[in-house]
């Protein structure tokens, strides 16, 4: 007997994107709808988390509509609603959690509460079709670092995270004090395409422990550095900021994965998260696995940042292992990996 195909809708508004997405038998996106608010956040520096909320409201119908609709699937043919529970904003959270309660309700389809985090790494399994565990990914989004070994579809090993900043909070904050817009990731990295990446020696961090990072210290360093240059007069060259604090960033990140890879003896490295769509890291990082014989995977650029299609991904394989939630599931702002 032929299998039956399955389909889950999945939801995500963790902080600000409103994102719903069809994804068929796991693998095969049908739609992928995102509304960014990005522009919104924009004139404050940053995610305002209760104008983040309250754009979700306004969002979370209409794109989960149009998702259906450019998937050419209704309600009643979806399997499952896969919505992330957190990490994330809690009002933020809480908006695509009680549409898609709502919505699994009506239509009498199970609930699935996704970790945002997990989703990020399963957007690899979206742009690589042969990829299986086990492997090691790197989660470099706004509010994490960490390295977690993927040891199944439905279990984990945390083996280190940051004890401080995040990768993507760093470029967030060294762009805003240098007066680039938010998010700061991108426009560092464009910045430092004319920028000389050996011109300033930035503090890497490696830490006893090979798996654990910190940031605060190249964060305070580098506006150390802007400080003593503008109060001594001297004409800052932002480019050879950008690029000499972006190289050392990607230097502890690329040095610590590869050792865990070597560590675990695993022959596929994944990055996730919003950090991963830095060309300088994604180049870094695969030369540096090739040079131990493991290869790299990430994300399509639009999978990078948050969506709902690694949500969907996600509650796939949950869904597949028999995995529900109630619909008393609330939102958890600091879910861990692991
Ligand atoms: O995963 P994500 O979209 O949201 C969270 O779950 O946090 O990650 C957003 C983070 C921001 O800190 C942003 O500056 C960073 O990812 N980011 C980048 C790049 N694109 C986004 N960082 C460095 N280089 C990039 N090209
Ligand atoms: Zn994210």
């Amino acid at each position: 007997m032929r299998k039956k195909d399955i389909y889950i809708l999945g939801i995500e508004s963790s902080c600000d994107e409103t994102a719903a997405a069809v994804v068929k038998n796991g693998r095969q996106v049908l739609s992928n709808i995102i509304a960014s608010q990005i522009m919104v956040h924009r004139k404050f520096g940053g995610v305002v988390p209760e104008i983040a909320s309250r754009k979700h409201v306004e969002q979370v119908l209409p794109v989960i509509d149009a998702a259906l609709a450019q998937a050419g699937v209704a309600l009643a043919d979806i399997d499952a609603v896969a919505v992330t529970y957190g990490p994330g904003l809690v009002g933020a959270l809480l908006v695509g959690l009680s549409a898609a309660k709502s919505l699994a309700w009506a239509a009498g389809k199970p609930l699935i509460g996704v970790n945002h985090l997990e989703g990020h790494v399963f957007a690899n399994f979206l742009t690589d079709p042969d990829l299986e565990p086990p492997f090691l990914a790197l989660v470099v989004s706004g509010g994490h670092t960490a390295l977690l070994k993927v040891t199944g579809y439905n279990s984990f090993e945390l083996l280190g995270q940051t004890r401080d900043d995040a990768a993507g909070e760093a470029f967030d904050k060294i762009a805003r004090v240098m007066g680039m817009p938010y998010p700061g990731g991108p426009e560092i990295e464009k910045l430092a395409r004319t920028g000389n990446s050996q011109a300033i020696e930035f503090p890497r961090a490696m830490l006893d422990n090979p798996y654990e990072f910190s940031f605060s210290g190249l964060k305070s360093a580098v506006i150390n550095y802007l400080h003593n240059e503008e109060q001594a007069d001297r004409p800052v060259h932002k480019a050879d900021v950008a690029a000499s604090f972006q190289e050392a960033v990607t230097d502890v990140l690329v040095q610590k994965s590869v050792a865990a890879l070597e560590a675990a003896e695993l022959k596929d490295i994944v990055l996730a998260g919003g950090v991963s769509a830095n060309q300088v890291l994604q180049d870094k990082l695969a030369a540096a696995a090739h040079r131990v014989g493991a290869r790299l995977v990430h994300p399509e650029k639009i999978l990078c940042t948050d969506n709902a299609v690694m949500i969907a991904c996600r509650g796939y394989y949950q869904f597949m292992d028999g995995e529900a939630s109630g619909l008393d599931l609330n939102a958890d702002p600091s879910l861990k990996l692991g």
